[in-house]
């Protein structure tokens, strides 16, 4: 909840900070900010949970959406002031008001939307039942911020920008746009591990949706319900764990590199042969990394698990080493507890002298057993 609309949602903290919005960074020809800007603003709702409607306007404005006007998003609003809210914003909406300087026509995020819907995660923005569990956009996106660790664009590039353009506005909006996907925008292997995780390790969620399957007669992969828990078991998960960025991550696998960027959102089941981990596709994926991956390379697990139902073999080679192991263990320390025994029966006890450590007491007393 917390990760969806912490940019919209961040009344309370400034209202314990006292904080008093400035002049506004960017337009709100809409003036949704005329009450919006309040940092009080936000309601109970009958489910009990707290919800803030204040818009930090000094935030937003640094946001990747700023230029976006607040209905193009919000198109619901058909008035003002506007009626309760029954739906939310869906992201596959067309911008009136941001054309794409590419094609000329309206922006949207359609080209992603459409590969999010075909994809193992693909629903509706309102999703009942079981497909409310899937992720939906802003489960994975909060609306981040330009250079977060830059106050303002550097002089320097700016200055050299305005020599031909003029305007410092116009050289400013452009470095920030190119500027930010230039450097990488990826997460790390760990925040992917952990965005997938949050769903994949959820058994109770898995379950539910196992249970389902079954009864529509849908196949699931054989590791869906311990993809998160095996592959913190890999190698590659404990790699990653202790912080290396070279080891696989789920991305890695799962999603296709012709375009990552768009691949990441239509992800699909090993099962389809599009799919990087299908069979076919394996060994061109480990290859990647392991440049000498072969057939035999590939069929290595990502997802190692010794659990009866996955892997019987490991099952059974996992118990038997248990026990030969524990059985060896308990008659090491049987015969040396055996051999103790005996000696102090003799009458030699245990103690440091001239680097030995046992000693027989005789007459003289200081007769060492050879
Ligand atoms: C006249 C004051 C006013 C203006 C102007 C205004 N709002 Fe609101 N807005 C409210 C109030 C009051 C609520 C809380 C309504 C409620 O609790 O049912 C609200 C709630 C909302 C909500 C959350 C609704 C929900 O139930 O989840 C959204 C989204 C929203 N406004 C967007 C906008 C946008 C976009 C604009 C500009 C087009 C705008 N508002 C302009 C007063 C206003
Ligand atoms: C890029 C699209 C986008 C833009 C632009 C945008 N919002 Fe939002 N807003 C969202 C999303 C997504 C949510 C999360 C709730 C949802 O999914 O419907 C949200 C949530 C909100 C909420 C809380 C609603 C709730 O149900 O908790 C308010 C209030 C709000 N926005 C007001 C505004 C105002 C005012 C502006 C303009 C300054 C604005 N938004 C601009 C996408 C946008
Ligand atoms: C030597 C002059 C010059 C400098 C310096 C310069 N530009 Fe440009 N820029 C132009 C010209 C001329 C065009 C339009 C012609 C073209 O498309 O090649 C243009 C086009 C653009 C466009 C495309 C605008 C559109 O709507 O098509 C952007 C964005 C842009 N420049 C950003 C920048 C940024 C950011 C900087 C600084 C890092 C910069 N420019 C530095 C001359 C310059
Ligand atoms: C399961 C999580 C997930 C879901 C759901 C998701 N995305 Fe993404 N998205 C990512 C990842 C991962 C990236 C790659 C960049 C990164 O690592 O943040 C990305 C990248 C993007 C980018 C490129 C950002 C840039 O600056 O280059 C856009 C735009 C985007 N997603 C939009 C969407 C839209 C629209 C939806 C809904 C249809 C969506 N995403 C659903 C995880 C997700
Ligand atoms: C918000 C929860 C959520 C997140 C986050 C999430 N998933 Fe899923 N995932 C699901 C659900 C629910 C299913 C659908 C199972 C079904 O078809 O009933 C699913 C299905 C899948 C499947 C196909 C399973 C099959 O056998 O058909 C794969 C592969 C997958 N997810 C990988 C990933 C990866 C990789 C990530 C991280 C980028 C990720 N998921 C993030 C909830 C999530
Ligand atoms: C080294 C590559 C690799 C990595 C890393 C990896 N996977 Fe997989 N994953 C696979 C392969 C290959 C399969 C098919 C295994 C099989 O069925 O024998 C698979 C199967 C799955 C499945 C079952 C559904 C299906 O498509 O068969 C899910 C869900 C899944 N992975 C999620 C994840 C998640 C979540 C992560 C990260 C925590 C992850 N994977 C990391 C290669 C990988
Ligand atoms: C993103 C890069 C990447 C991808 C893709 C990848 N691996 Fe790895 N893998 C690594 C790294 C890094 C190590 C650490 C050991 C090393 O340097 O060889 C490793 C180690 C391993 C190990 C441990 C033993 C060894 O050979 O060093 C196995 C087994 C393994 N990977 C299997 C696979 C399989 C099977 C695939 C394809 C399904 C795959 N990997 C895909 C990066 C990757």
């Amino acid at each position: 909840m917390e990760m969806l609309i912490r940019w919209c949602v961040a009344g309370i903290l400034s209202l314990l900070l006292g904080y008093a919005a400035p002049a506004l960074a960017f337009e709100d020809d809409e003036a949704c900010l005329m009450c919006h800007k309040y940092p009080k603003m936000g309601r109970i709702t009958e489910e009990g949970q707290q919800k803030s409607y204040y818009v930090m306007p000094h935030v937003f404005s640094k946001t990747v959406h700023r230029n976006v006007p607040c209905r193009d998003c919000h198109g619901y609003i058909k008035e003002l002031p506007h009626k309760p809210v029954t739906e939310g914003v869906t992201c596959d909406t067309e911008c009136h008001s941001i054309q794409n300087p590419s094609t000329g026509k309206p922006f949207s995020h359609k080209p992603i939307y459409d590969a999010f819907k075909k994809s193992v995660h693909g629903r509706e923005k309102i999703a009942e039942g079981n497909d409310a569990d899937k992720p939906y956009c802003v489960n994975c996106h909060t609306n981040p911020l330009y250079n977060a660790k830059e106050e303002k664009p550097p002089k320097h590039i700016v200055d050299r920008c305005v020599v031909c353009h003029e305007d410092a506005k116009f050289a400013e909006k452009w470095y920030n746009h190119t500027s930010r996907r230039i450097r990488e925008v990826k997460r790390s292997p760990q925040e992917i591990v952990e965005m997938c995780s949050s769903c994949h390790a959820d058994k109770e969620m898995l379950g539910r949706h196992q249970a389902a399957a079954k009864e529509e007669g849908r196949e699931l992969g054989r590791k869906f319900m311990i993809a998160a828990e095996s592959y913190n078991e890999s190698f590659h998960g404990k790699l990653s764990k202790y912080g290396s960025d070279n080891a696989a991550n789920c991305l890695d696998c799962h999603a296709n590199t012709v375009n990552y960027y768009l691949s990441v959102h239509e992800l699909l089941p090993s099962r389809d042969p599009r799919s990087p981990v299908s069979a076919e596709n394996r060994v061109q994926t480990c290859k990647q990394c392991h440049v000498r991956a072969d057939e035999n390379y590939a069929k290595l697990d990502p997802h190692p698990s010794s659990k009866k139902e996955d892997n019987v073999f490991k099952y059974y080679a996992e118990i038997t080493y248990t026990v030969v192991g524990n059985v060896v263990l308990a008659m090491l320390v049987g015969l040396a507890a055996f051999e103790t025994w005996g000696r102090l029966r003799d009458g030699v006890s245990w103690r440091f002298r001239d680097g030995s450590s046992w000693w027989r007491r005789t007459r003289r007393d200081s007769n060492r057993i050879p």
